[in-house]
Parts: structure tokens; sequence; C-alpha cells
């Protein structure tokens, strides 16, 4: 897609029917405002449906303890999410008073330029349809359970609400520097798939694991190929991911003023040099790295 012009809805769907050879777009995008926002129709969830959001979120929180970091946990519990598919519009209300952030309702995947401009004006957007009970353990697409179970407690925390905000600007910016590849890997491994150090052991912050079924154990048993290290925003941002499988790394921060300190300073410069700079594949091991999963 070209991304350094601004796509309109019409060309949007269009762009994505040709990448997935001529396969609709998941989600009703027929009443999507300007923006992609759609109602929640919140009343039109079937009973089925609530039911398994139960059960997604019973198995996810009998894997999550000690596993996840607190911040998630800790605002999690306060949404009172467990009994079925929760109306956006009160839990957009308590994380406005948290933080300052809205959740808005968005009909599945949405065009770069209008993602970002959601989060820089701390809006998140979150999908309205659940996945299928066929796709219980996998889904592809990201649905209203990975969007708002994995991704909205953590903007309940303070420095992590700043740092998606502060993404979203720089998302904004590196569609006009042409670092849109680089920046996209940043995101996966820290909003996605990052991992926290604290003081009771390595805990889960990415939405891609604390949505998944068997990446939340994988992720943390020591012994697997997948590599753990510290967190280094360039050597990040030149790491390919893989889509289809279990991380092959792990990026680890220390602090979440750390990945906003991090992210604070203007990645002109990186996207520069990275330009011809061929990426790192993403099992990739540098002489000085060190693994901080030991295996055992
Ligand atoms: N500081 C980055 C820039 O100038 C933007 C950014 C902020 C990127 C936070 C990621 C996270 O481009
Ligand atoms: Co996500």
């Amino acid at each position: 897609m070209n991304t350094t012009t601004t796509v309109s809805n019409a060309d949007f769907l269009a762009t994505v029917a040709e990448k997935s050879d001529g396969a609709a777009l998941r989600g009703d995008y027929s009443k999507a405002d300007a923006h992609y926002v759609v109602s929640q129709d919140w009343a039109a969830y079937t009973e089925e449906e609530h039911a398994m959001w139960r059960r997604l979120y019973q198995r996810q929180m009998a894997l999550l303890p000690g596993r996840a970091c607190d911040e998630f946990i800790d605002a999690l519990q306060a949404m009172n999410a467990a009994d079925g598919i929760p109306e956006f519009e009160k839990a957009s209300q308590q994380l406005f008073a948290a933080t300052g952030w809205t959740i808005v309702a968005v009909p599945g995947l949405i065009p770069e330029l209008t993602f970002f401009e959601h989060l820089a004006n701390r809006r998140f957007p979150v999908t309205v349809w659940l996945r299928t009970p066929e796709e219980f353990n996998y889904i592809v697409e990201p649905d209203v359970f990975h969007d708002f179970f994995g991704h909205v407690p953590m903007l309940f925390n303070p420095v992590f609400a700043d740092f998606i905000q502060l993404y979203g600007k720089g998302g904004l910016k590196a569609m006009q520097l042409g670092g849109l590849d680089q920046l996209a890997r940043l995101y996966w491994y820290t909003v996605e798939f990052g991992l926290i150090n604290t003081p009771q052991g390595l805990r889960i912050y990415g939405a891609g694991i604390l949505s998944s079924g068997g990446e939340v154990e994988y992720c943390l048993t020591p012994g697997t190929s997948s590599r753990h290290i510290h967190l280094e925003i360039e050597r990040c941002l030149n790491t390919l991911y893989k889509i289809d499988s279990y991380q092959e790394t792990y990026f680890v921060i220390d602090s979440f003023q750390e990945l906003f300190d991090g992210t604070a300073p203007d990645f002109t410069p990186y996207y520069d040099k990275l330009k011809s700079v061929s990426p790192l594949s993403a099992n990739t091991l540098l002489p000085h790295e060190v693994e901080l999963l030991p295996a055992q």
C-alpha cells in the first residue's frame, strides 16, 4: 500500500482485497465514518459470544498470574471484564478518568494513517467482532478479545499510555520519512510481544502474548530456541519478525520509563541509517548480546 499519501476508505478496502487474493476484509466497514469508527452495538452480541469471551478470559487468567506484569493484572481486574464482552463506552469512561485515553470501536484492521491518528489523539481502536469457536486457540486478525483484553489494561498505566501516544505521533512522522517498516518492528516487539524485567523475574506486557493461549507459557520457558535480550532501539528497528509462529526473539525492558525515554528521541537518524542496512533475521543473536532467560 502506498502509505505516504492519504488513503480513502475505498482505496484501503481495494488494497486489502488485492492483498488477500480477493478475499473480503473481515468486518463490516459499510457503517464506518471517515476515521473508521463504528458504534459497538453491544446489544447485538449473542449469548454464545459472551460465553466464548468468558472462556477466553478464564483460560488467560489461569495462565497470567506470575507471568503477566502487575500493571496489566491490576488494571484488568479493576475493569470487571470477566463476565462477557465489555461495553466499550463504560470501559472508556474508566480509562479516560485514569489516563485521558478513550476507546473507539472499529470494524477491524484500519489504514496505518488512521491508526496513528487515533493513537496520537489518545484514542485506542478496538475491533468489535469476536473470533469464531474454531478460532478459539489461534486467530490471524485481531478481534475484540485481543484488542480489548490484550491492549486496554496497559493503557491504564500513565507512562505506557504516554508512550503509545508518542508512538502514534512517531507513526505519522515515519510515514513522511519512509520509516514505517522499522517503526512497525518496534511496535511488534514491544506493544505486542514485549517482556519486562521485574524483581520477581521476567513478566509479560505485550498484548499479542497476553491474549494468546500458548505463547504466555512459551515465552517464559527456559531452553526454547527463542532469544530474550535487552531492548536496544536501533537493533529492534532493524529486526524482522514472524507473524505465523511464536516469536524467535523477545526484547526485554527494565521499566516502562526506560521504554518511554528510549523512544522519545528523534528517529530520523535511525531511519536514514537503516535504509542502507539489511535487516536482521528474527533469530539473530549478536556477539555482545546476553540472553536474559538462561537455558535450564
Ligand atoms: N521519537 C520517535 C521519532 O521521533 C517517535 C516514537 C515515539 C516512536 C515513541 C516510537 C515510540 O520518530
Ligand atoms: Co494488537
